[in-house]
């Protein structure tokens, strides 16, 4: 199996950056679409379904997908022997920021449920301050596993 994965690494890689891709687009695009809605938008109306079409469709058809291929191929890169050295610093700053990013994506699915109920509480404000999270764990991720600092 070892073996397969070390064969495979370069693909394995490959599709682990592009489903990050997809997850980062949705990340940064969907808390936007909450600030519109919110500022911009009649309870009930006909703009206010097609905003929850969108985020609905923006969560479960790009999101959703791209989180679980960005693990499942990031998983295969750790259990890819001799890839990742847990002594050192990257591997745990990239870890705290991904856990985060998870946790973001959940976050906003219970927010996309909020205005599918009409109980959205938060303000266009909030969602904007938000939306700044994934670009923050974005740049700790790719400077771990990139520049590689510390030790
Ligand atoms: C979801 C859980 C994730 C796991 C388990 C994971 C794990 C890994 C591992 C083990 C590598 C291989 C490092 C190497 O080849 O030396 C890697 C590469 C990479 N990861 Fe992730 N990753 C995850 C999420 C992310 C996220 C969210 C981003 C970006 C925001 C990201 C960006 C990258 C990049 C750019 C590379 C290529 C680095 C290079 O070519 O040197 N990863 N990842």
């Amino acid at each position: 199996m070892t073996d397969f994965l070390i064969e495979l690494y370069p693909w394995t890689k490959t599709l682990h950056v592009i489903s990050v891709i997809a997850w980062m687009a949705g990340l940064f695009y969907l808390p936007r679409l909450f600030v519109y809605h919110t500022e911009e938008v009649e309870k009930g109306s006909k703009t206010d379904l097609m905003f929850q079409t969108m985020e609905r469709r923006l969560l479960r058809a790009i999101m959703n997908p791209a989180m679980t291929a960005t693990w499942v191929f990031g998983l295969c890169l750790v259990f890819t022997p001799g890839i990742v050295d847990w002594s050192s610093f990257w591997p745990w700053s990239k870890a705290a920021a991904v856990l985060a990013m998870t946790w973001f994506h959940h976050w906003l699915g219970y927010r996309r449920k909020d205005f599918m109920r009409g109980q959205n509480t938060r303000t266009g404000r909030q969602y904007r301050v938000m939306n700044e999270l994934p670009t923050v764990l974005m740049v700790v991720v790719v400077v771990s596993v990139i520049v590689r600092p510390f030790w």
